[in-house]
């Protein structure tokens, strides 16, 4: 029998500080054109029946690519590509009128949306974005930093608004907040099920994946996780002593009244919710190490 340590890879190993991945231009481009097809084929099913793969698409959804590459967004706290390609494939689809998105950081997910559409119909909400220059520069308005989502005013006639949530705040009421506003389409991201919400500090409880089985879960109902302390910052673990001598971080979340109450108005609301396809065998994840659970959604209303 072999021994795993010894078996030769394909290339050689060598110790690194760079965290970057690498791929040959042709085969990259084939890589993507193929995730963008299936991509294509999938949300065109799932909303509009078989729509014919538009010949502009990939040259328009490679420029986006090559900019978020030089904006350097495939970052810790953004976006995988998959889901770049994702959401550029979604907004050609619906064409919205108006794309909101709250939580917007350092912008791997608004880029995508820039790119899809009209930059003037582009909002972003974040009360601390990091958004570089480049990325700034492309949006029509400032990034509102002050109102929340159910404070801002949408335009109501505006027909088939947006709206992505990336803020981990609870789901059900910015599902709540979202149908008042008249949006007829809602993406989630950080709102897992199980596997994710183990995965995270702060997932967007409660979650669109539990929301999905809404019925399984009751009042009182509780769990809790653990997570490796040097997920803290050493600027929260200063504040807290007694975590400089722990391994682990302990969640615990409960089912109260006003929570069930929540999933059950949120449930009234949804017309169907979608699970994103995964086009992961395509393409390489931004971050190097522990594979997290990074299922996103989106809800028809
Ligand atoms: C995971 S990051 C978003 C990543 C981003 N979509 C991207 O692709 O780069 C979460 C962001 O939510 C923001 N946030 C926190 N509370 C918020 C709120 N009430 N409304 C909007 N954004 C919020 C945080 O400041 C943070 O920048």
């Amino acid at each position: 029998m072999e021994n795993m340590a010894k078996i030769k890879c394909l290339e050689k190993i060598k110790f690194t500080n760079d965290k970057k991945k690498y791929i040959s231009e042709s085969l990259n481009q084939k890589l993507i054109k193929q995730a963008l097809l299936i991509s294509f084929q999938f949300w065109s099913e799932k909303l509009k029946n078989n729509l014919k793969f538009p010949k502009n698409l990939y040259p328009k959804y490679y420029k986006a690519y090559k900019s978020a590459t030089e904006c350097d967004i495939f970052q810790k706290g953004g976006i995988d590509i998959k889901d770049h390609i994702n959401i550029f494939v979604l907004l050609s689809i619906i064409k919205p009128g108006l794309y909101c998105e709250s939580g917007v950081f350092k912008g791997s997910s608004i880029h995508s949306a820039l790119h899809a559409l009209e930059p003037k119909i582009v909002y972003g909400i974040d009360p601390k974005p990091k958004l570089n220059k480049r990325i700034k520069s492309l949006l029509f308005n400032e990034v509102e930093t002050k109102l929340d989502f159910n404070e801002f005013e949408f335009d109501t006639n505006t027909k088939k608004k947006v709206v992505f949530f990336d803020d981990h705040i609870n789901s059900m009421q910015r599902i709540i907040d979202a149908k008042e506003k008249g949006f007829k389409y809602i993406i989630f991201d950080d709102s897992t099920g199980f596997e994710g919400i183990g995965q995270r500090r702060y997932p967007a409880l409660p979650t669109v994946g539990m929301l999905k089985y809404n019925k399984l879960f009751n009042e009182n109902d509780f769990f809790s996780w653990s997570l490796p302390i040097n997920k803290m910052s050493w600027k929260s673990r200063a504040k807290s002593p007694k975590s400089l001598l722990k391994k682990y971080i302990k969640v615990t979340a409960r089912i109260d009244k006003r929570c069930k109450d929540e999933m059950n108005q949120a449930e009234k609301y949804i017309k169907k919710i979608i699970n994103f396809p995964d086009l992961s065998e395509l393409l390489f994840a931004s971050e190097p190490g522990m594979i997290n659970n990074t299922q996103k959604y989106i809800i028809l209303l």
